[in-house]
């Protein structure tokens, strides 16, 4: 029987011959390694324990042991301090994050997202949820925080009480943004915080990219510097006005795997008991007890920390090299592309007379590559002219060319153009339609 065994499988994307440039996470390679830790990590946790013991229901907040190995590997990770009792375990980023929009807000509060933002999570508050949603602009340094004041001003009253104590929420990726790969300034963090609390704003930050920082110290090159610090700790706690409006929720899913399910929160207190007090924690008596013991021990034993640097050294060559293949094959046409110090995402802006929509055909059919287009990252479907890409998923020989087919795809599209308007002239003329232009089964499906 032919049986769909993961997303790729399941949505058609996985025809022989294609490259798929929107997968954003670790590819076969790097799962074999984490394969081999998890077993590993079993036969330690065996030589302790009874198996069957980490079949039983588990704690509230997740398992104790994996709360503290995580905060002892993130604090090595950071290079800043993570404690134990900060922390929540969660069943990965999108179940942390689809937990406190649920348990904490409804359709009368607003919900403020950057502009452009992780596109799956755009989709849905807008359409599953009907939440009202609204787009802040990303600059160079992280959301515009002035645009955000103005519309804070004019929220509506909402009555607080201790089970929905906030007015609104912002869902931010303050390190290696997905997709721009923008780290927010140190200025703004502070700023976020400031506004946070007078506003009473709940800002949940999405730190699934924060450990993959490529930025290597210039007299010793394999020493990675670590990432910029997180917006959680901008929210100091001993503030005469802290209460705790930060919410970092951190995943396992970009270096070591998203089949794990497995992720964390660091949660201020006033919130820990609310969600220990909800249906979906009290009934299953917290989350992913099974993958949090043998993780316990893949976590205490290092091979963690040493997986990550084998990601972060084959991440920032691929990202290099995507780069460097953007620059030199269509930057002459007014192509520009994002430079990250870290995650999985390269930004491409191409020159705005021409849109990913005219040239992702010709690189589906013609070229056999796919991408995410820009305008599914907002709202409200700005970027058109923009692509994102992922240099997560493929080994360089693949990722090599993978880009140089998008690139190929792009240049036919923009000398087809040129063929009809001056590029960069500023001026809009309508465009040369495309012959044979035709999307396979489920091409727009977007992954992760
Ligand atoms: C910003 C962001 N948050 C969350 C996720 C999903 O994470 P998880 O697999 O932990 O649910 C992704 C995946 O691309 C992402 O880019």
């Amino acid at each position: 029987m032919d049986v769909p065994l993961n997303e790729f499988e399941e949505s058609g994307l996985n025809v022989p011959g294609h490259l798929y440039l929107q997968f954003g996470s670790p590819g076969p390679g790097l799962l074999k390694k984490v394969a081999t830790m998890m077993k590993t990590g079993m036969n330690l946790y065996q030589e302790r324990h009874r198996h069957e013991e980490a079949l039983q229901y588990g704690c509230l907040s997740g398992n104790g042991l994996l709360r503290l190995e995580l905060a002892k590997f993130l604090t090595r990770q950071y290079g800043q301090v993570v404690e134990r009792d900060d922390i929540f375990i969660t069943n990965g980023a999108t179940g942390g994050l689809d937990s406190l929009m649920k348990h904490f807000f409804t359709r009368d509060h607003v919900i403020f997202v950057e502009n452009p933002t992780y596109q799956t999570f755009a989709r849905h508050v807008v359409n599953d949820d009907q939440m009202r949603v609204v787009p802040i602009a990303m600059r160079d340094d992280g959301a515009d925080m002035e645009e955000l004041e103005k519309s804070l001003e004019s929220l509506p009253p909402v009555n607080l009480t201790s089970r929905r104590p906030f007015r609104a929420a912002m869902y931010v990726i303050a390190i290696h943004h997905n997709p721009t790969g923008i780290c927010y300034s140190p200025e703004k963090c502070r700023k976020l915080v400031k506004l946070a609390r007078k506003y009473e704003m709940l800002v949940i930050c999405d730190d699934v990219y924060n450990v993959l920082n490529y930025v290597t110290d210039p007299v010793d090159p394999d020493k990675f510097k670590f990432a910029p610090q997180r917006l959680f700790a901008y929210d100091n706690k001993q503030d005469s006005d802290y209460k705790g409006h930060i919410v970092a929720n951190g995943s396992f899913s970009k270096f070591a795997g998203p089949g794990l399910r497995l992720g964390w929160y660091e949660l201020p207190k006033r919130l820990f008991v609310h969600l220990e007090d909800s249906y979906f924690i009290e009934s299953a008596s917290g989350m992913m007890s099974y993958s949090s013991t043998i993780m316990t021990d893949v976590l205490s034993s290092g091979m963690m920390d040493e997986h990550v640097q084998i990601v972060r050294k084959q991440f920032k060559v691929r990202m290099e090299k995507s780069i460097s293949i953007i620059q030199s094959s269509v930057s002459k046409y007014g192509v520009k592309c994002s430079q990250p110090s870290g995650g999985c995402f390269l930004w491409v802006e191409m020159p705005e007379e021409v849109t990913a929509e005219m040239v992702f055909p010709v690189a589906q059919n013609k070229e056999h590559v796919s991408f995410i287009k820009g305008e599914l990252s907002s709202v409200n479907r700005d970027f058109p002219n923009c692509i994102r890409l992922s240099i997560a998923f493929y080994e360089l020989p693949d990722l090599v060319e993978a880009v140089q087919r998008m690139c190929r795809a792009i240049e036919k599209v923009l000398r087809q153009v040129a063929g009809t308007v001056s590029i960069n002239n500023n001026t809009k003329h309508s465009h040369t339609i495309l012959d044979g232009a035709v999307l396979c089964k489920n091409a727009n499906r977007i992954t992760v």
